[in-house]
C-alpha cells in the first residue's frame, strides 16, 4: 500500500473520480449543490473549522448549509458508529471494519447528502470516503483502490467537490484527542497506526491535488479558517 503513485491510464478506474467530482457536471442546468469534506487525523481541528466555514457560507449567500459527520449523521449510521468505535470490539476484523464504514456511508449518502445536493444546498461533511482510503486502505493495509471500489457502491457517484486536509503530526492530534475524552476504538490504535494515517493523508493529497487541498493545522484557528475560506471561494468562483 505504500506504492501510492499515479496508476497507468488503463487501471485508472477508482482514481478517475478521485480527481474531480462528476456530480456537479451531471447537475448542469439545475441549482448546484456543493459538497465539501474535511479530513485529517484525529484531533486535527476539523469540527472547529467546519463550524466556522458554515458561518462563513451562511453570511455569504448560502442560506442552506447542511453539516454532517462520518461515521454517523443518520440514526442508522450513528448506530453503526457505536459498533465501530466501541472498545469492547477489539476483535473486529479489518474487512468488517471497512464494510461497516461503507454501510454507514451508504445510509448517509442516501438519506442526507444526495437529497441535500439535489436541493441545491451546501453540504459539509466531517470525514467522508478519504477517511476510509487512509485509515482502512493505507493504515490497515487493505489497499486504497480496493477501498474506493468498495465504497463506490455506497456513494452512488457522489464525490466531494473539494476536500480540505488538515495536516498535523500524529502525536499532536493524539494528545489533543486524549485531553478531551476517553479514547475510542480507533483512537486507541498504536502510535504507528496514527503515524500511517497522518502520512497517508499527505500521500493521498499528493495523488489528487485538484480535489484535496492540504492546510497546516498546527497554525492558529483564524489562520487556518482564512485558508479554508480562500479554497472554498476559489471553488465557488470557478463554478
Ligand atoms: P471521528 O472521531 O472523527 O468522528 O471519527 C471516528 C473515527 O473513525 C476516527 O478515528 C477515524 C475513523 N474512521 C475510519 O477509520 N474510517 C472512515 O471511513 C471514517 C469515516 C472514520
Amino acid at each position: 500500500f505504500l506504492m501510492i503513485r499515479r496508476p497507468p491510464r488503463s487501471t485508472l478506474f477508482p482514481y478517475t473520480t478521485l480527481f474531480r467530482s462528476s456530480y456537479a457536471k451531471e447537475k448542469v442546468g439545475q441549482m448546484k449543490g456543493i459538497f465539501l469534506t474535511m479530513e485529517g487525523p484525529d484531533g486535527s481541528g476539523k469540527t472547529t473549522q467546519i463550524l466556522k466555514l458554515k458561518e462563513h457560507l451562511m453570511q455569504h449567500g448560502y442560506d442552506k448549509v447542511v453539516v454532517t459527520r462520518e461515521p454517523g449523521g443518520t440514526v442508522i449510521s450513528e448506530a453503526v458508529r457505536g459498533i465501530l468505535l466501541n472498545r469492547e470490539y477489539a476483535e473486529m476484523d479489518d474487512h468488517t471494519e471497512a464494510l461497516l464504514y461503507a454501510a454507514a456511508r451508504a445510509q448517509l449518502v442516501a438519506q442526507v447528502i444526495k437529497p441535500a445536493l439535489d436541493a441545491g444546498k451546501a453540504v459539509i461533511s466531517d470525514r467522508f470516503v478519504d477517511s476510509s482510503a487512509v485509515y482502512q486502505g493505507m493504515a490497515r493495509g487493505l489497499g486504497v483502490e480496493k477501498i474506493y471500489e468498495l465504497n463506490g457502491f455506497a456513494m452512488q457517484g457522489i464525490w466531494p467537490d473539494l476536500t480540505i486536509h488538515l495536516d498535523l503530526p500524529a502525536e499532536v492530534g493524539l494528545a489533543r484527542a486524549k485531553s478531551r475524552a476517553e479514547l475510542d476504538r480507533m483512537e486507541a490504535q498504536s502510535t504507528a497506526f496514527h503515524e500511517k494515517v497522518a502520512q497517508g493523508y499527505r500521500d493521498l493529497a499528493a495523488l489528487a491535488p485538484e480535489r484535496i487541498v492540504t492546510i497546516d493545522a498546527t497554525q492558529d484557528i483564524e489562520t487556518i479558517h482564512a485558508e479554508v475560506v480562500k479554497q472554498v471561494e476559489k471553488l465557488l468562483a470557478a463554478r
